[in-house]
């Protein structure tokens, strides 16, 4: 449960959190209200996240996550390919392979983000791209570095690696984008270097934003989803002997868990606006945030939403989104955990929590564990 999200529902579901000004919508539906009127409320709110003074210049936040129409209508267009249907069917089997690879090696007392909740998205967006499987161990330190961006950083140290981290990871795609430039491939990164918006084609730098933005979104969010999946799974055997004794629940499991302990927590906007939501009023500029892992733990939303139940109807969770900026990656994300599920509950008997210790991550905006030692039997 997550009983802060739970007093808010009750005693203040539009309130301000900190002195400087934030406010959190709590809500299903005021959530939802906020989602759904970009117009009011803009996704300008990254930059203000994402890019404070330190960092100087963050890719993400100049990608279409963080901008608002016309120039992200502009944009969103040219990825539908990638992700849709044809690429999910694709690439199903392939995972399905990586994933029995992967679990080949669960033995003993291991770290389940390292030994397989990390390589599977990244294996799963390096296909998508076309990057080289050999630079996938990368990804993690990037992305892990990049999501730690707060107001203030740790220490100096921290400003070099979170700064380190941008400059490598460009760096990095300028290559790609270069050799594709050379010999273009079947795959995105041609196809954005080869595509037209309005009669004209992307500057280097919207291609190298984008591609930032698409290496990123899906490697945390789906990491963190698949560690949130085995601690709910090693503490409900019940729940593993159902799997295991039919796979067709994979998918309505997957669903539920996004619902129930999903990875995004955060989304922020900024209103352009006065806005009054639930009888309160919101200035003009504020920074508010779109708390939807409260929205889909809301009670007047889903029944005892704290209870993790495979046969409810899950939809209208919030996890990705909502609208306009509807989590692109929602089908592969969905494949991917729900392949997880199947070889594993296929492979094991059982998921325990090992000895060792479970580390959580460090924003708020998504929640996940990047330490979890487990045990498959
Ligand atoms: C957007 C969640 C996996 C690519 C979003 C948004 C959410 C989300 C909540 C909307 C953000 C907003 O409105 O401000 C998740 C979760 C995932 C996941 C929970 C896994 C469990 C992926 C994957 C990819 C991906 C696998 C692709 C490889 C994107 C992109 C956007 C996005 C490109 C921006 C869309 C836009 O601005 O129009 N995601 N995501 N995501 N996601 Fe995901």
């Amino acid at each position: 449960p997550y009983p802060h999200y739970a007093a808010m529902r009750t005693s203040s579901p539009v309130c301000q959190v900190d002195p400087d000004g934030m406010w959190a919508v709590s809500r299903w539906d005021d959530v939802l209200f906020v989602l759904k009127n970009p117009a009011l409320f803009s996704s300008r709110g990254f930059k203000a996240v994402m890019e404070p003074p330190w960092i100087g210049y963050n890719p993400l936040v100049h990608s279409m996550l963080a901008l608002d129409p016309p120039a992200h209508t502009r944009l969103r267009g040219l990825v539908t390919r990638a992700f849709g249907g044809g690429t999910t069917r694709r690439l199903a089997p392939k995972v399905e392979r990586l994933a029995e690879e992967l679990a080949g090696k669960l033995v003993g007392e291991v770290d389940f983000v390292e030994a397989f909740a990390t390589p599977l998205p990244a294996f799963v967006i390096g296909e998508i791209l076309g990057l080289d499987p050999s630079l996938h161990v990368f990804f993690k330190r990037w992305a892990d570095d990049i999501t730690s961006i707060a107001p203030e950083p740790e220490s100096a140290a921290h400003v070099a690696q979170v700064q380190t981290a941008i400059a490598e990871l460009s760096g990095y795609l300028r290559e790609v984008v270069a050799a594709r430039r050379r010999a273009p491939a079947d795959d995105t990164v041609s196809d954005l270097i080869h595509a037209e918006v309005d009669g004209h084609s992307l500057t280097e730098d919207e291609i190298l934003d984008f591609l930032v933005l698409l290496l990123l979104a899906g490697l945390e969010t789906t990491t963190h989803l698949l560690g949130n999946t085995m601690i709910l799974l090693a503490a409900q055997p019940a729940i593993w002997d159902r799997l295991r004794g039919d796979p067709a629940l994979a998918a309505p499991f997957v669903e539920e868990m996004l619902r129930y302990d999903g990875p995004s927590h955060a989304l922020p906007r900024i209103t352009t606006a006065e806005v009054t939501i639930a009888g309160v009023t919101i200035p003009v500029g504020s920074l508010v945030l779109a708390l939807v892992a409260s929205a889909n733990r809301d009670e007047r939303r889903h029944a005892d939403p704290d209870r993790f139940d495979i046969d409810r109807n899950a939809q209208g969770h919030l996890q990705f989104g909502h609208g306009i900026h509807t989590c692109v990656g929602a089908l592969l994300a969905r494949m991917e955990v729900r392949i997880a599920l199947e070889v594993l509950t296929r492979r094991f008997r059982r998921v325990e929590l090992g000895a060792g210790e479970i580390r959580y991550n460090r924003t708020i905006a998504i929640r996940g564990p990047v330490v979890l030692p487990v045990r498959f039997s």
